[in-house]
Parts: structure tokens; sequence; C-alpha cells
């Protein structure tokens, strides 16, 4: 009866995932009522539930269940100086060309893949393909080089000493508290800081819904090792990462790992592989794994004229610690695990509405579906002891209540946001104390004891 459909032949899909974000409260295009801003989102109800579910989950598998791990939040403001130390300033920029004709911009390194040569990028190879304007074939200016960090000014004084840029990764953050994490936390290398939290980029070519936005939130986390072993902590990471995915529910035929030819790598790092995933645009990037060595804490060191090195007490080595990093997105994630939930049924809850209509349900992980579950009077003549059931549940899970419409519209409501089980209560109920769970994907039903619905619940949802 349910049919995945495939990523690749639904070319709609994008279109269906982003109608149901934005009518059932996922994700909103923002400042709306004034027209909207280009590639900004807001998260409605549903959406802010679903984001928490899933940084909660990553901190929960990066920081809570490992000793080798520590959490930080530093501030989105930093000192001017850290992003000319850690290569921003000079080198966070995307190559540019205009249309002389129709003014319009491009990356130049996009409308060379439009051609074919793809994913690295030398100005060189732009003026041998000799590109003209995909619009409207004018003639395109040279390649220049755009910086990506949004400014603005600190302090009453709108000039340039007071000028100060929003952080466009959190990794730095990290770096240069490495030496107040060390001293505080009494780690020892190898062991990593991880953060959570936003970043800002003048995107020049932002899409794909939530996918490239200039506001997003990464979840980064920063592993300092011993140079000799750098090389085996970057496979780890590197399956850890993918693992991490598929533990959430990703199939595991849309997710793949991609190593970075050399000329593809950021200005940091040595080696780098991706975590990419099978969006219906496109196998793109979710995640990214780097060996950025001692890039960073190096250009810190010299930087601030702090000394950043790290002494061995038991080798007596002294070194510079190099750096794994794993840096994924929120939005982006959040965009995989909808699209990777996203199916259409035949109808099944015998609702007259949707009889000609397929049904959509969201099969999230149960530990990512924003509403655990649904509290349902069956009639409104037992409204006030469903009700009681609702407001006992809610102490301990997401739940909603929902008395309105025919049952099977109200199921359907319920699968088309994801949510794990709905709890009928009957007349029956009434006598024998015991409510009926509806499990989303399997439809099966069982009667729980209502007062051993918290641990049904709680073992159900692995909490
Ligand atoms: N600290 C390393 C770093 O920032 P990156 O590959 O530029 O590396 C890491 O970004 C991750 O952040 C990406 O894999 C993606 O998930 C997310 N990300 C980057 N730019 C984004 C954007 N404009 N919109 C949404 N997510 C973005």
């Amino acid at each position: 009866m349910s049919k995945k459909p495939s990523p690749k032949s639904e070319n709609d899909l994008m279109e269906k995932i982003v109608s149901l974000a934005k009518r059932r409260g996922f994700v909103f295009p923002s400042s709306e009522i004034y027209g909207g801003i280009n590639s900004i989102y807001d998260f409605g109800p549903l959406g802010v539930e679903l984001k928490n579910n899933i940084k909660r989950e990553w901190w929960k598998t990066m920081v809570q269940l490992r000793a080798d791990v520590v959490g930080l939040d530093s501030g989105i403001l930093m000192h001017p100086k850290i992003w000319e130390a850690s290569g921003h300033v000079a080198g966070f920029s995307d190559p540019l060309v205009d249309c002389k004709s129709c003014k319009k911009r491009f990356r130049a390194d996009h409308l060379l893949e439009g051609k074919g040569m793809k994913p690295d990028f030398r100005p060189q190879d732009f003026k041998k393909a000799k590109v003209r304007c995909p619009e409207c074939d004018g003639e395109l200016t040279e390649v220049r080089d755009f910086n990506l960090m949004f400014k603005t000014f600190m302090g009453a004084l709108e000039n340039e000493a007071s000028e100060i840029y929003l952080r466009p990764e959190t990794a730095q953050g990290i770096y240069v508290n490495f030496q107040n994490v060390l001293n505080a936390s009494r780690q020892s290398v190898p062991f990593g800081i991880a953060q959570i939290g936003k970043a800002f980029r003048n995107e020049i070519t932002p899409g794909n819904f939530i996918f490239r936005t200039r506001e997003f939130e990464q979840m980064e986390m920063q592993f300092f090792v011993n140079p000799k072993e750098v090389d085996k902590w970057f496979d780890y990471w590197q399956k850890e990462r993918l693992n991490w995915y598929r533990s959430l529910g990703l199939n595991k035929e849309n997710l793949k790992s991609r190593e970075h030819q050399s000329r593809e790598l950021a200005h940091y790092a040595k080696k780098a592989a991706d975590v990419e995933y099978a969006f219906p645009f496109g196998q793109s990037e979710l995640e990214g794994v780097h060996n950025r060595g001692d890039f960073d804490l190096s250009r810190h060191q010299k930087y601030s004229g702090k000394d950043l090195t790290y002494f061995n007490a038991e080798t007596k080595e002294k070194f510079i610690p190099y750096v794994i990093e794993t840096s994924g997105g929120v939005e982006r994630s959040l965009l995989a695990f909808l699209v990777d939930a996203y199916t259409e049924v035949d109808p099944r809850s015998g609702d007259e509405e949707s009889k000609h209509e397929k049904e959509v349900i969201l099969k999230l992980d149960k530990r990512l579906a924003p509403i655990k579950a649904a509290i349902l009077p069956l009639s409104k003549k037992l409204e006030k002891e469903a009700r009681q059931i609702y407001l006992d549940l809610q102490a301990s899970f997401m739940c909603q209540f929902d008395a309105s419409g025919a049952i099977g519209r109200r199921y359907r409501r319920q699968d088309e946001i994801g949510t794990p089980f709905c709890l009928t209560f009957d007349f029956e109920s009434l006598n024998d104390k015991k409510i009926t769970v509806r499990d989303r994907d399997t439809m099966k039903q069982e009667r729980v004891a209502i007062g051993e619905l918290k641990d049904y619940l709680r073992e159900q949802l692995g909490q």
C-alpha cells in the first residue's frame, strides 16, 4: 500500500514539502506580511520542535554520551581580529561575475558547473570556457571575489574602528576558547568541544528552500588531536557522522560520504569529506568533516601573541594540536529528515474527504517527531476525561488534544505531522480505564491501561 516517492523521479516533491511546511507550521517565509525577505525563514510551532529535537539528539550523541567532548556557547559577535587570523577576511569569498547587459550577478563556479565542469573552479577555466549570461546571453565581467561575511557596527560610532562581523561559522568561538576549556574542564588531548549556534553568510545564490540561506544554525564539533593521530581520527569521525544520520532513520541509499578533491578544499582544510544526501534537487552536502590541521590554532597563536601549544605531561611532547572538525547545518538536516520522512499512501483513514486523495504520513524517527502523542476523545461527551489524560501526559511529552472532526480526519492530521501515537478515548475507556493506542506506521491498535500510559510511551519513544 505504501509507496515512498523516489526523490529523483518526483520533481514536485520539494513543492509538496514547502507547502506542507507552511500549511502545518513547520517553516514560514520570513517577514511575509511585508512581502518577504529573500532566503530567510522562520520556524513555526512544529518546526521549532523538530529543530529542537534534532539539536537535542546531536548534543546527546556528541556531548552527553561521550566523556571526551564538552560543550560551549560562544558569542556571535567576536573580536574582529579573529576573522583576520582565521583567514575569513582574506579568503572567505565566492567568485562572481556580472552580466554587462542585464546586470544580473552569478557565481562563476556555478556557471561552470552548468557546463559540466564540476566541482572545482579556477578563474582561468572560466575565461577559456567563454561562458555567457544564462539569462540574456550578454557578455560577462571578469571574475571578482565577493566576501561572504556580514558586517555590522559595535558601539555608538559608525566608523571603521567599530566595524565587526557576524560569525560565518561557530568554529572560531571554539578555537579562541581552547585554552579556557582545557584549563576549566580537565580534558586532555584527544578531546573535543561542541557548539550549536547561529551563523551568517551573505550567500550570493541562496536557494532550494532552507538548504542554503543567509542565516542558519550550525552544529559543530572541533576534536583536538596529536598530529600523529590525525588520520585515525578523521576516519573515525567520518564514519560516526554518517552513522548519526542513519541512526535517526535517513534512508541509507540516500546518504553517502564524498571526499573532496584538493582544489575544492576550504582555505583551512588539509582533507575533507562531506556527508551528502540525495535531495530532490540533487545529491548535496549535509555536513562536512574536515582535517583543519593546526591552521586555526597556529594562526590564533600568531595573531593574539598567546601560547596555544599543548603539553602532554606523560609523554613530555609539546605540540599545537591538529583539529578534526565535524560541521553540520540544523536546517539542512531538518530538510533531509522531512524529505526522507515524506510518504504518500492510498487512503487509509476511511475519511470521506480523503477517499480520492493520497494521504501523507511523515515517517519521522519517533525521537524527532514534534508531537509525540495526540489525545482524541471519540465523542464530545468524553472530552472531560480525555482532557485529564492530556494534562497528565503533557508534563512528560509534547502532546496535542484534538476533539474536532471525524476520527479518521483527526488521524490524518496527526499522520501528516508525524505524530507516532494517537490515543483514542472511547466509551469503553470509562469502564475498563484503557485507551486505544494507534501506531502511525503500522496502524496497529492496542488497548493500554491509562495508569501505564506514561511508561508505555516512554518505552516506545526510547526515552
Ligand atoms: N566550520 C566549517 C564550516 O562552516 P561549511 O562546509 O562552510 O564548513 C558547514 O559549513 C555546514 O554548515 C554545511 O555542511 C551546511 O550543513 C551548513 N551550511 C553552510 N552554509 C549554509 C547556508 N548558507 N545555509 C544553510 N546551511 C549552511
